[in-house]
């Protein structure tokens, strides 16, 4: 296996760790023998690690298993996905969130294409000049596509991490420590393995509760397990509470069992994708007017975004006979799978009897 040179990292805080090549030794036997059967660790390509770490960054790995699948066998190469419509990704996508994911993604496979000539760069100083790819998912392709020594930090691994060596600043405040030491940690030979190997232990024995030190792979070297604080660190200082909005969302369906959608914006909060018309929450444009109309209320139904938690009433509405709407298109209920529409306007339609879950 190759090893190559380490990425330049930021300022360096006076960290020693005595014993750093027992840690990666000691993971690394216990990966071999417990890793996890993922599907993107099968038969791996730059572009199957690359795909499956941008669906990985705000997803769970048991929701992520069926889309990365559905993903590789409609668009199998790099190619496939940078000639494929937007329209054709948004509606593959739908369902994960984090929409602009989807965006950067089809962005990101048409630089591949145009810039690199269909290979992906093989470092994670490159990769993170690349659309959606941050310090976090460049260092975990580089490390397992390319065998880079970068260092993985995420949730996961700031857990773990902070438990090791009993830190007891809170985060995010301890961020920078956490990362000082994470690159102590990191191996020049199988950085890829040593970047999942990390991952799992996260996953299935460091858990946030109840952490199973008994079966840790580094139980004789974890500061926390010593003094007993396992179930203590990470430290976290408390959050802000999320805002709430609250608006009304408008199912309104013609003669022909038809619905009137439209699409957003191509920049924001769920750009591209399809909606029903609503007030209260964003703007109060709606398509018609919709005084005097025939109404029916289904209740609220609540959608948590990363910023806000939003409630919306759900009406339907039967349109006039020959409504033409300013903006918007009506489309057939029995065609309404063929729009990408968000998890919360699936909950509208669904609220709404339109759509059935
Ligand atoms: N989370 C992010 N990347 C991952 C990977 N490669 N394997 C498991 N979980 C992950
Ligand atoms: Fe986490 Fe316990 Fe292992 Fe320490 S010994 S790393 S707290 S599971």
């Amino acid at each position: 296996m190759t090893t190559l040179k380490r990425p330049k990292t930021a300022k360096k805080a006076p960290i020693k760790v005595k014993n750093a090549a027992d840690y990666s030794a000691q993971l690394l036997a216990w990966f071999d023998t417990h890793k996890r059967d993922l599907p993107w660790r099968r038969g791996r390509s730059p572009y199957s690690v690359w795909l499956a770490e941008i669906m990985l960054q705000q997803t769970t790995v048991a929701t992520v298993k069926d889309y990365y699948k559905r993903f590789l066998a409609q668009f199998p190469s790099v190619e496939a996905l940078a000639n494929a419509p937007l329209e054709d990704v948004l509606h593959l996508w739908q369902g994960l969130g984090y929409y602009s994911r989807a965006r950067n993604l089809h962005k990101c496979a048409q630089a591949v294409v145009q810039d690199h000539g269909g290979n992906f760069p093989k470092t994670a100083a490159e990769l993170q000049k690349l659309p959606g790819i941050g310090p976090y998912t460049s260092a975990a392709i580089a490390s397992i596509a390319f065998n880079e020594a970068a260092t993985v930090v995420d949730g996961n691994v700031e857990r773990v991490i902070s438990r090791l060596f009993a830190i007891e600043t809170p985060l995010p405040d301890s961020r920078p420590e956490i990362r000082n030491y994470a690159e102590k940690l990191t191996p020049n030979e199988r950085a890829g393995d040593y970047a999942e190997s990390m991952m799992d232990l996260g996953a299935t024995i460091c858990t946030p509760k109840s952490p199973k030190c008994l079966l840790c792979p580094l139980h004789d070297l974890c500061t926390a397990r010593d003094k007993g604080l396992e179930a203590e660190l990470p430290r976290k200082k408390p959050k802000a509470k999320r805002p709430e909005k609250h608006g009304a969302a408008y199912c309104i369906i013609n003669e022909k069992q038809q619905i009137l959608l439209r699409r957003r914006p191509n920049k924001g909060l769920l750009a591209h994708l399809w909606e029903v018309p609503h007030t209260g929450w964003e703007h109060d444009d709606l398509p018609i007017d919709i005084k005097g109309l025939d109404q029916q209320n289904h209740g609220p139904i609540v959608h948590v975004f990363t910023h806000f938690k939003l409630t919306l009433e759900v009406h339907t509405i039967t349109a006039p006979n020959g409504l033409n709407p300013e903006q918007g298109e009506w489309v057939n209920v029995a065609d309404l799978h063929t729009k990408p529409l968000p998890t919360l306007m699936k909950k509208v339609l669904q609220q709404a009897g339109v759509l059935t879950a």
